[in-house]
């Protein structure tokens, strides 16, 4: 099974890249190799490739910035899966493809269900709603996967954020009136391939028993705040050094930013169990596991430099990380951490 794999250097790309190994050849396509902002390209790369199956984790991810490059967003988030999916169409390949909690207006308090009626209060959101409506409308046989709270041991993310400020910062103020489920980009890898391990044609059955729409997210829920927390006590129990002494919490509304975020980000996962099989773990495991490989590295790197230079400063000369320009007002990319 030839198994083709976008936006490879994103969170869910590299995960999937390094767990779906043993279930195929892999095809891993970065923007250099598929820019979804060429349309007129992308059938033909795939004609090229061959597939028998295509995941589509690229995105535009950007939240704030998508309101003021609506465009930009609608032509990665929307009409390039559309061409993804008309080819999957044309060549009778399935197509599991990304999608997130932002869909929802986060009103309420329960779970929502996949079939609750989606009203995205963002660019983003709305962006990802019409790529999945581009999908829908192929034809083609196709998985659209909701997930929400992203993080990973590596790349752009809440727990890398945290871990930054948690170095250089005694007080942090985190928005704790929004709820969800942080979920590592290994979780949604695992529970891809477990999707995928019986074959396509297990993998159609149950997409088409899925109505095409599943939720996989961790178990359990939290706020950013309560995240934050998890992540900064699991940082010290490693002996991560950290000059953070205080994590606040605030309101959404003391934190304004560009796009709206739903409050309730709740994902009801009975689809997943029901139809898939899978029981994700709670976020608090997953959160270990990533946290024992953000210490790790640390260790590694520590010993790896010379005692007398900073270790921040190495760390957060590695691409993965953005640093901060202490000069700047510092607007971390997660949208949930005020930073003064
Ligand atoms: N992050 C979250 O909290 C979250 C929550 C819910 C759902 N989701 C969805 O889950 C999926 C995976 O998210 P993620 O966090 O793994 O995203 P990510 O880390 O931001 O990665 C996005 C990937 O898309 C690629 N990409 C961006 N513009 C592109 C273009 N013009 N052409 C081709 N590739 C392009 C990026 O390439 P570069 O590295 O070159 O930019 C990157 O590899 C996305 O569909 C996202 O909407 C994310």
């Amino acid at each position: 099974m030839r198994i083709l794999v976008t936006g490879v250097t994103g969170q869910v790309g590299g995960a999937l890249v390094r767990r779906l190994q043993p279930l195929g050849t892999l095809i891993p396509i970065s923007e250099i190799a598929l820019d979804f902002t060429k349309l007129s390209a992308i059938a033909e790369s795939l004609d090229q490739l061959a597939p028998d199956l295509v995941i589509n984790p690229a995105a535009y991810t950007a939240v704030d910035k998508a309101e003021d490059e609506p465009d930009l967003a609608m032509r990665i988030n929307a009409e390039a899966p559309g061409v993804l999916a008309r080819w999957a169409m044309r060549h009778d390949v399935p197509l599991i493809h990304f999608s997130t909690d932002y869909v929802y207006d986060g009103r309420g308090e329960r779970p929502w269900h996949e079939n609750d009626e989606a009203r995205p209060l963002s660019v983003y959101g709305s962006t990802k709603l019409a790529g999945e409506n581009e999908i829908r409308r192929s034809g083609c046989c196709f998985l659209i996967v909701r997930t929400c709270w992203l993080y990973a041991a590596q790349g752009k993310n809440f727990l890398r954020t945290i871990l930054r400020l948690a170095q250089e910062r005694k007080e942090l103020r985190i928005v704790s009136d929004q709820v969800g489920a942080p979920t590592s980009a290994a979780l949604v890898a695992d529970a891809i391939a477990g999707m995928i391990a019986n074959g396509l044609d297990c993998l159609r059955d149950r997409s088409a028993q899925a109505n095409g729409l599943v939720h996989v997210a961790a178990s359990g829920e939290t706020t950013w705040h309560g995240f934050a927390c998890a992540i900064v006590d699991g940082l010290k129990s490693r002996g991560v050094p950290l000059v953070i002494e205080d994590v606040i919490p605030i309101r959404t509304d003391e934190y304004p930013t560009r796009a709206k975020r739903p409050h309730n980000s709740r994902l009801d996962l009975t689809r997943l169990q029901t139809v898939f099989g899978i029981s994700p773990q709670y976020w608090q495991a997953e959160l270990e596991s990533e946290l024992d490989k953000v210490a790790d590295e640390i260790v590694s790197m520590q010993s790896y430099y010379p005692q007398n230079a900073s270790f921040a400063d190495h760390l957060f000369r590695q691409p993965h990380v953005v640093v901060a320009d202490h000069n700047q007002p510092c607007r971390p990319r997660t949208g949930h951490v005020a930073v003064k």
